[in-house]
């Protein structure tokens, strides 16, 4: 089979994991969650009481780590990671610690030395327009704000975490704001990708639709 590149990038709670994780599973291909990556830095300066911002020190933590693919999380130095990085002090240090240019660079060479290895379908932020700007398939999803949030109140409800769904509002604006602002590679969408406003749309119809790119690019 053609070796295979699709971006799948967007804000938080637009659907991109679930729907990229499903597109992957229904090809075949390996799923790369590129905000793992990003979480777990964050993670692992907590756990080593290091200062997430001190730029140095966390690109030189970044720099260390070795990070390999798993169906329920992200390996990362040999250990599996999966909802200790997920919690929003994790999300808001991830987003601060993404705004470092030299932490970016590494996690991009990082994910394009994954996607050379084998067919991916990657999500994030920059997929599109840094990590793999000649992938065969480009999505950007969006949502509201007001469907995104409710999204990740039903996700983390669901794991039996409790929230409130105004703060789960404005954290997301916050991390959304950060995003789209920060100067080195921020979040925006490619000039060549497919817009899908999935506020509306089910699971299966996105799924659906990024299925129906795919199959002209195979
Ligand atoms: O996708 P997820 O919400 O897990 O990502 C956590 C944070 O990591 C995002 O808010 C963003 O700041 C950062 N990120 C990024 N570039 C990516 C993936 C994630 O800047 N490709």
């Amino acid at each position: 089979m053609k070796h295979l590149q699709i971006a799948i990038d967007g804000p938080a709670g637009a659907g991109k994991s679930t729907v990229a994780r499903q597109v992957a599973g229904r090809l075949g291909l390996s799923y790369v969650d590129t905000g793992a990556m990003y979480r777990a830095i964050a993670w692992k300066a907590l756990r080593e009481n290091l200062d997430v911002h001190d730029e140095e020190a966390i690109t030189q933590l970044a720099e260390q780590l070795t990070f390999s693919l798993h169906p329920q999380g992200i390996i990362v130095n040999g250990l599996l990671l999966k909802e200790e990085i997920r919690t929003q002090e994790i999300s808001a240090l991830a987003s601060a610690i993404a705004k470092m240019p030299g932490v970016r660079r590494i996690l991009v060479n990082k994910q394009q030395e994954i996607a050379a290895r084998q067919s991916v379908v990657m999500d994030g932020r920059d997929i599109g327009t840094h990590v793999l700007p000649e992938a065969d398939v480009k999505v950007f999803l969006t949502a509201s704000i007001e469907e995104r949030a409710f999204r990740r109140y039903k996700e983390l409800k669901a794991k039996g975490i409790d929230v409130n769904l105004d703060q789960l509002r404005e954290e997301i604006k916050h991390r959304d704001e950060n995003d789209r602002t920060r100067k080195y590679a921020p979040l925006e969408q490619a000039k060549d990708a497919v817009l899908i406003d999935t506020t509306d749309l089910s699971i299966e119809d996105i799924v659906e639709s990024i299925m129906q790119l795919c199959r002209h690019k195979m």
